[in-house]
């Protein structure tokens, strides 16, 4: 009998490749797991294709809702977007994959992990640290390890009689609940314009002539409404991409670093995860001190960059954990957004915490906020810029 190892397996071209490529170049049996974060995949026919490549044992775990609980909702509480532009879709789910991956090594009793990542990409780091920090069995990475390209891989994939379909021939494509990454073939070129059948999610043509409103409710920082409606964890994130895309929100474009260096460029269709960050960030604006908006905006981008790095099993990370949950116990609330052709904006809060207050605020009359205090206070607070520029001119 062989030995065996165990894949995470999605059932495109390079997890498809690796079956082979452990099989043939390596003698091994191989395991297949795929785990469901909202993929949208048709799970039979993964297992099918699991099949026919020959594998000896396949596994589907229907993780979504581990998913959604566990690692967007902390994100939607972190703000978290990387480099200020994309949602972590595929970096949330990489840590949840690795583990259940292991948990499937444990019971089969293999010796090895694979995964089908390349040295280019971050996917690689993700599994690696995760896949290490609770297991010690080597992993094997064909496509890294033997420097493979996708040409080379398609022609892999033809001479072995492995189908592939069209997308995958012309965009790398990521996918679950939270985002869609399109990446390779025209969009390579930085400054071409994504071409509309990269986008599935969000509509780009035939736009709704009137605005669409949004109206999402919080409470202690996770959303728990939308339009009215409460809604399970999964059908919300649904609902609101749905809906959002609809009205053309969704679409991310930007130069990302990634972890090995390399700058490059990705397109990505996020329309629940944009307004969910948006409504969360603008509600915290309202019901935060300014002291913790500023610091907590800190907290939050050093979050996205553990989670984008690899490092969510980092203590770091669970430290952060603890500042950003303490901070969500009054981000309770109801955030309303307004959709048209594209553009998202937030036309609305309240909060039984907001530290608004009309009566301090207002321009009217009858303010309650006594304009005379403020004379010293300004005199105080410029004291060291004045002074500094006042030396400036004298030297
Ligand atoms: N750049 C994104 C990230 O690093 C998306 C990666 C998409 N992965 C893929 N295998 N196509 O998280």
């Amino acid at each position: 009998m062989n030995k065996k190892a165990v894949l995470a397996f999605s059932g495109g071209l390079d997890t498809s490749v690796v079956v082979k490529y452990l099989q043939v170049k390596h003698g091994l049996d191989v395991v297949t797991v795929t785990v469901d974060v909202g993929q949208g995949d048709d799970q039979k026919k993964i297992a099918a294709k699991a099949k026919s490549l020959g594998v000896v044992k396949h596994y589907h775990i229907d993780a979504k809702e581990e998913f959604v609980k566990q690692y967007i909702f902390p994100s939607i509480k972190a703000n978290a977007l990387y480099q200020k532009k994309y949602c972590l879709a595929t970096a949330l789910a990489r840590p949840l994959i690795a583990q259940k991956v292991v948990e499937i090594a444990k019971k089969e009793n293999v010796s090895a992990l694979a995964h089908g990542c390349s040295g280019k990409g971050n996917d690689q780091v993700r599994f690696d640290i995760t896949m290490r920090s609770r297991s010690n069995l080597p992993i094997i990475a064909p496509i890294r390890d033997m420097n493979l390209d996708r040409p080379t891989e398609l022609e892999f994939a033809q001479r072995h009689g492995i189908k592939i379909d069209n997308v995958a021939k012309k965009f790398s494509i990521d996918q679950n609940l939270w985002g869609r990454a399109i990446e390779g073939g025209v969009l390579e070129d930085p400054y071409k314009e994504p071409p509309h059948d990269a986008f599935i999610w969000v509509k780009t043509k035939n736009l709704p002539d009137k605005p669409t409103y949004l109206e999402v409710k919080f409470q202690n920082g996770i959303p728990v409404q939308a339009d009215g409606k409460s809604l399970p964890p999964i059908k919300l994130i649904e609902y609101i991409n749905k809906k959002a895309g609809g009205c053309g929100i969704g679409i991310v474009d930007h130069i990302e670093d990634r972890v090995v260096g390399i700058k490059s460029r990705e397109v990505y269709e996020t329309p629940a995860a944009l307004c969910l960050i948006e409504a969360h960030s603008d509600l915290e604006k309202m019901v935060l001190t300014k002291h913790e908006t500023k610091f907590k905006s800190l907290v939050d981008s050093e979050w996205a960059w553990l989670v984008y790095s690899g490092l969510w099993n980092d203590p770091l990370k669970d430290e952060l954990d603890m500042f950003i949950n303490q901070s969500q116990k009054r981000v309770t609330g109801t955030v309303k957004l307004k959709m048209y052709k594209g553009s998202l904006r937030v036309v609305g809060r309240k909060s039984k915490y907001s530290l608004y207050s009309h009566d301090v605020a207002t321009y009217g009359k009858k303010s309650s906020f006594d304009q005379r205090l403020a004379k010293g206070f300004v005199e105080l607070w410029g004291m060291q810029s004045t002074e500094a520029n006042k030396l400036q001119k004298k030297r």
